[in-house]
Formats: structure tokens, C-alpha cells, sequence
């Protein structure tokens, strides 16, 4: 278990041909075994270089207006009194963008039998594995054929369209034009959407959920971040204009709450390689097959880079200079950060805006607390009530 930035640097960047990453072989199952995340080398960055991509902000830029009426739309379904689990609602719309992101607009009746087997896998995932009859691992394996099924027919009706667009899709069918010639098979692509997916929903999902929570949970932030984002609202007319990406681009403190939510939560609290042959690091060996976790968590959690990192406090990334490096690593680091890093934050920022500028919510429970499942978070999913504001503000 490696706690400090140096080893963290070791393992995922510099000596990171030493390790490869490593996942149980019943999750690899569900997801796919041609999923990016689980290989090395030339394979691994091919597709790396493709998902990247499209994920970069001159792409994502365009999603803005899609993003924002997903976002509109969750909220308005949650604005009626009632208490919901803020996460199980965070799922869905984190699900609905990645969906967008990976597929542009894809037809109806598609995104909902994705939806309803993508959920019975997410279900399993974390159950036992024993493929026994009516366990929900074994409900999953089935559920992942059959989206496998609808994927193959997706890809292959966009193949025929020949579309020229930039979502993820597009770009995986591409792969050929980047590489040697070679094309992706079916199942290759769609392993690699269900990885991304997987890889997208529950965490944004999760750190949304927290920003949530911090926010109620700090009440003179949550002014400062209404009065940021009621300016903007108000710029637009009270919202009769979209947001724009420029005006993503200049929300100083929902920014920094954004990121002082990713150090405290640590949704990724660690990960896991494994040693491809003997390592010597510090005059100790980590012998060939063994597991090393570099543990984000403890790094973001450590007073000699973070002042008393309990405490909420986004100024901490006021600083004048950067941070130490490798000390924050919410997206990890190294030839396997997340791609979809821009992308989260855009979602955040979003939910943000409109959360704060015309909506209000009131956490319902005073119980406090984590769950784990597997990523933090707030103790059942965050009951939580909300409703519009009055128009007269
Ligand atoms: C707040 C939300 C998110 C967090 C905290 C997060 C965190 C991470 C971390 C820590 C890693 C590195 C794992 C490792 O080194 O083993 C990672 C990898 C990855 N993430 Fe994210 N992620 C988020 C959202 C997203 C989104 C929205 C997407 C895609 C749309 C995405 C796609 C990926 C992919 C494909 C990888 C594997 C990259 C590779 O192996 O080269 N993530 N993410």
C-alpha cells in the first residue's frame, strides 16, 4: 500500500510498465474483457488516445445544451416535494449523459433497453459472483449479453449511416484510420462502451451527490456559490438564454468547491496494480504478482499537503502556487488517468448552476454518515428534498 505521492508517481507514471492494472476476473466478465482499462501497451493506447479524444473540451464543448437539458429536465422531475435518494436520481442522469456523450442523440427505444440492462448489470457487479440461477450475479451475466446484443445492433446501424460526428461511437469505429489498418470487432466496441459507461456513472454520479451535500452542509459557501450562479441566471435572462461554455469556464468558487468535494470524498479511494515482474522501489522488493494500491485517499487526507484536511475548505486551491505534485489525484495519474475528467466537471458544474441559481433542496434525516458501494457514499443515498424557487428572486 503505497501512501505517498513519490511511491504514487513511481507505480503509475514512471515505472508504470512495471504494473498492470488488475480487476477480479468476475467484474472483467461483466464488463468485458476488450475494455481499455484492463490492458497495456500499444492495445491499451490506441484506444486511450481515441476515448481521450473525444473527451477533450473543443468536443465536449458542444455537449453543453445537451448536458443542460438533461440537468434541467432531472430537476424539474425532482422539484415536487417529495424526498428522493439523491444519488439513485444522480445515477440516472449521469447514465442519460453518458449515454449522450458516447452516442450523440441515440434513438428512444435503444437508450431504454440499454437502460434497463445496464442496470441489472450495475446491480450485480458487486454481488458474489456465484452464477447460480436467480443471484444477481447471475442475472448480470445475462443482462450484459443482452446489451451486448443491443450494442452490436447500434454499432452496426451507425457503421451503415457512416456518421461523421464526434461522440465516442464514432470515434471507436475510426480506429482503423488510426492505427494500421485494423478495425475494432463488434464486441471490442462494445466492451469498451460498456467500460466507459461503467467508468462514468456511478462515480460523477457519486462526487455529484457530495457536492450536494458539502453545500448544505456549509451554508455561507452554498450563498457564495448562489450569489456566483444567480449572477450568470440573471446574465441569461432568468434562464431564457442556454448556458454557455465560456460561462462554464468562469465559475471561480463553484470551481473550487467542485474540487475540494473530489479531495474530501476521494470517490476513487485507491487503485490497484500488479507487479509484471520483481520491482525493487526503496530498497524493498514488490515481487512479481503482487498487488500495490496507490491509496488517493490517504494523500488527499494528509496534513503535510492538505491543512486540516478535515475540514471542508475549497480556498485550500486559492494557493498561489500549484499544489505539490502527485499530492491530488482525484482522477488519478499517469498512462491511465481518467479521460472523462472534463467531462465530470462539466456535469458538476452544471447541476450547480441550476441547483443553486433556481432550485432549493433541504436534506431530509439528520443522521450522518458513509456508505460504501463500492464508492463513498453519504449515508443512503442522501434523502433530500427539492423544490423551485420563487420566480419574484
Ligand atoms: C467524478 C467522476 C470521475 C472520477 C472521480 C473518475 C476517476 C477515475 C480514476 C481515479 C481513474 C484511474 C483509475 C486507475 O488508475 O486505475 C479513472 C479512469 C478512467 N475513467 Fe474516470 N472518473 C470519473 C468520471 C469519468 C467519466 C465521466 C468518464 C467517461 C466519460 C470516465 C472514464 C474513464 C476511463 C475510460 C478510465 C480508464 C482510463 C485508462 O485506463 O486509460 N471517468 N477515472
Amino acid at each position: 500500500m503505497l501512501a505517498s505521492p513519490e511511491a504514487a508517481r513511481f507505480v503509475l507514471i514512471n515505472q508504470a510498465h512495471l504494473f498492470k492494472p488488475t480487476y477480479p476476473k468476475s467484474k472483467e466478465k461483466l464488463i468485458g474483457p476488450s475494455a481499455l482499462f484492463f490492458h497495456q501497451g500499444e492495445y491499451h493506447l490506441r484506444l486511450r488516445k481515441l476515448v481521450q479524444g473525444s473527451l477533450y473540451p473543443e468536443n465536449i464543448r458542444k455537449l453543453v445544451p445537451d448536458i443542460e437539458a438533461l440537468t434541467v429536465s432531472a430537476l424539474d422531475s425532482w422539484a415536487d416535494g417529495r424526498v428522493i435518494k439523491t444519488y439513485n436520481e444522480m445515477k440516472k442522469l449521469s447514465f442519460e449523459v453518458g449515454i449522450m456523450a458516447i452516442f450523440g442523440h441515440l434513438e428512444p427505444h435503444y437508450k431504454e433497453e440499454l437502460k434497463k440492462n445496464y442496470f441489472i448489470v450495475d446491480k450485480g457487479y458487486n454481488s458474489f459472483p456465484t452464477n447460480l440461477p436467480g443471484t444477481r450475479y447471475n442475472k448480470a451475466v445475462k443482462a450484459r449479453k443482452r446489451l451486448g446484443e443491443i450494442l452490436n445492433k447500434i454499432t452496426r446501424e451507425t457503421k451503415e449511416k457512416k456518421l461523421v460526428e464526434k461522440d465516442l461511437l464514432s470515434s471507436l469505429l475510426n480506429y482503423s484510420k488510426d492505427g494500421k489498418g485494423e478495425t475494432l470487432n463488434e464486441d471490442q466496441i462494445g466492451d469498451n462502451i460498456i467500460g466507459i459507461l461503467f467508468a462514468a456513472q456511478d462515480t460523477t454520479a457519486s462526487a455529484m451527490t457530495w457536492v450536494v451535500k458539502y453545500l448544505h452542509d456549509n451554508p455561507k459557501l452554498l450563498e457564495a456559490v448562489k450569489a456566483e450562479q444567480k449572477e450568470i441566471y440573471q446574465s441569461n435572462g432568468n434562464g431564457k438564454s442556454h448556458l454557455t461554455w465560456n460561462q462554464t469556464r468562469n465559475m471561480p468558487i463553484t470551481h473550487k468547491v467542485i474540487l475540494e468535494s473530489l479531495r474530501m470524498a476521494s470517490i476513487i479511494s485507491f487503485t490497484f496494480r500488479e507487479a509484471v515482474t520483481d520491482v525493487e522501489y526503496k530498497g524493498y522488493l514488490i515481487p512479481k504478482g503482487w498487488k500495490v494500491m496507490p491509496l488517493f485517499r490517504n494523500i488527499h487526507h494528509n496534513p503535510e499537503f492538505f491543512d486540516e484536511p478535515q475540514k471542508f475548505d475549497p480556498t485550500r486551491f486559492e494557493y498561489d502556487g500549484p499544489l505539490k505534485p502527485n499530492t491530488f489525484m482525484p482522477f488519478g495519474s499517469g498512462v491511465h488517468a481518467c479521460p472523462g475528467n472534463e467531462l465530470a466537471k462539466l456535469e458538476m458544474l452544471i447541476l450547480v448552476h441550476h441547483l443553486t441559481s433556481h432550485f432549493r433542496y433541504e436534506v431530509v434525516g439528520s443522521e450522518s454518515g458513509i456508505q460504501y458501494g463500492p464508492f463513498p457514499v453519504p449515508l443512503n443515498g442522501l434523502p433530500a428534498r427539492f423544490w423551485k424557487e420563487e420566480c419574484a428572486n
